[in-house]
């Protein structure tokens, strides 16, 4: 049976909304940055190369953890688990399913492509295009519900990020050493742990499936932090795609000799 907006039981709007505001635009742009960012991306992870400054140990977070044998022996900090890469293929390619993962199944960018992409509906009162609504009950959207399990790998690759970012104290004499691409680096992974702090799923891992809170006053502090992080998940959502783009952007300047990395430090 029809569900749709066009079916029978609702009521017929002959127009597509009664709305006067320009209530496209902001479909429009997430639209538009959401392209870029991930024509940007594509490009980038394919290039194979301006991704690590030997010199500091700056590794971009797009291909992190390094660890195949095309990378730079030095960025490959956890080993080598992987042979040559060929042509074009990204070298963190087993985690980008899992960073994939974590933002489409995100609760705040389902709502942004729902509404940028799949018009779905494109704004609130402004009818979709789709005859029915199926909801998140069947293939492939039921798969949203796996978004706990895409956290708890994220928390994991935060982790990586971190260790990146800490390795990037490293000076021109092989001591310890601070410029501006360790700055950078650091502000990106402090903006990815308030990112993935401020996850729906992580507020009830923290705070879910408690009685009393008064039994738990831990628990409940925590909770409370993260529940006010909460609030601003759709705000560190795009923070951290601008971060890790800019992170990226930076390296690669760097590392292809366009940029000489301001030094504070060594
Ligand atoms: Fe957005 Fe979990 S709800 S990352």
């Amino acid at each position: 049976m029809a569900r749709g907006v066009g079916s029978p039981g609702r009521a017929q709007i002959p127009g597509r909304t009664l709305r006067g505001d320009r209530w496209w635009l902001a479909p429009a742009v997430t639209f538009t940055l959401i392209v870029i960012w991930l024509l940007y991306a594509l490009v980038r992870t394919s290039m194979q190369r301006d991704y690590y400054v030997p010199q500091f140990h700056y590794l971009t977070p797009f291909y992190s953890p390094c660890v195949t044998a095309s990378c730079h022996p030095d960025a490959r900090h956890l080993g080598t688990w992987l042979g040559e890469m060929p042509p074009l293929v990204p070298y963190a390619f087993f985690l980008l399913p899992i960073l994939l993962g974590f933002r489409l199944t995100c609760y705040y960018y389902r709502k942004a492509y729902y509404r940028a992409f799949w018009l779905s509906p494109p704004a609130c009162a402004v009818a979709e295009p789709h005859a029915k609504y199926t909801g998140e009950t069947r293939f492939p959207l039921i798969l949203q519900n796996a978004h706990r399990y895409f956290f708890y790998a994220a928390v994991v690759v935060s982790a990586m990020n971190t260790l990146d970012a800490f390795d990037g104290f490293h000076g021109k004499d092989g001591g310890v050493g601070v410029g501006l691409g360790t700055l950078i680096m650091l502000t990106n992974v402090a903006f990815l742990w308030l990112y993935t702090a401020s996850c729906h799923s992580c507020r009830h891992l923290i705070g879910g499936r408690l009685k009393h809170f008064s039994k738990h006053p831990l628990r409940y502090r925590a909770w409370t932090i993260v529940s006010r992080l909460n609030t601003r998940h759709m705000q560190l959502a795009w923070t951290t795609l601008g971060t890790l783009l800019v992170t990226d952007l930076y390296i690669a300047l760097v590392a292809s000799g366009a940029l000489t990395d301001l030094r504070f430090y060594n």
